[in-house]
């Protein structure tokens, strides 16, 4: 999507490591010389953080279905506007921990199939993808004992066990091969160092197809 910089996103299941890996992709960037705008949804910008607090915290059945997806959709709208868009038109390079592909598994899967409610209002009020998304492939069962070794209060979507968790697997690698040209799927069952090293391989491919 991006007019000079480069939009990545990361995608997986909770516990699959996506959060260290943006990290350090980012530090290895800038330590080359980049400039890198890193961020996550739910969130990213104020408006889209506050409504993060929405739809990640207190009850889970606070939401229905589908106003949980206008929800999500209206964070990344925000976040779009006041944060992406600028910073790629900057040329920047934007590494985004989790996007849209979130949207189409968590809320177009898990509560019956959304998808196309999904789709049809991305089409509508966001229109874009990002230039590279990397997948990190993950067990669910390591992903789900990872995820409840963490503390903290945002559980919304971590408590939905181990059959949802390998339906979300199944669903990225599925959404992996629909998005061919942008997808990149890296095996997240090996050692941190080897995850980090393979992202900065493809994420160098890139940089250097870039126009
Ligand atoms: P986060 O704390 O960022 O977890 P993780 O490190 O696993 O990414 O939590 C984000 C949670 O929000 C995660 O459970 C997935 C969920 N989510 C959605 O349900 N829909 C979305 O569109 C996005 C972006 C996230």
């Amino acid at each position: 999507m991006s007019e000079q910089g480069l939009f990545i996103s990361f995608e997986g299941i909770d516990g699959s490591g996506k959060s260290t890996q943006v990290k350090r992709l980012a530090e290895n960037l800038r330590a080359n010389g980049h400039d890198v705008v890193l961020t996550r949804e739910p969130g990213g910008s104020q408006g889209a953080e506050e409504i993060r607090a929405l739809v990640l915290q207190g009850d889970p059945d606070r939401w229905s279905a589908e106003t949980e997806i206008l929800l999500f959709t209206a964070a990344r709208r925000d976040h779009l506007e006041r944060l992406i868009r600028p910073a790629l038109a900057q040329g920047k390079i934007v590494i985004c921990d989790r996007f849209a592909d979130s949207t189409r598994m968590y809320q177009g899967l898990s509560r019956g199939d959304l998808r196309s409610t999904v789709d049809s209002l991305h089409a509508m009020m966001i229109g874009v993808e990002p230039d590279l998304t990397i997948l990190i492939d993950m067990d669910p069962a390591e992903g789900l004992k990872r995820a409840r070794g963490r503390q903290g209060d945002e559980e919304r979507f971590e408590d939905f066990g181990e059959n949802l968790q390998a339906a979300m697997r199944a669903g990225f690698l599925a959404l992996a091969e629909e998005f061919s040209e942008r997808f990149c799927v890296i095996d997240g069952a090996k050692d941190m160092d080897s995850v980090a090293a393979d992202i900065r391989s493809v994420v160098a491919g890139a940089l250097k197809s870039q126009p």
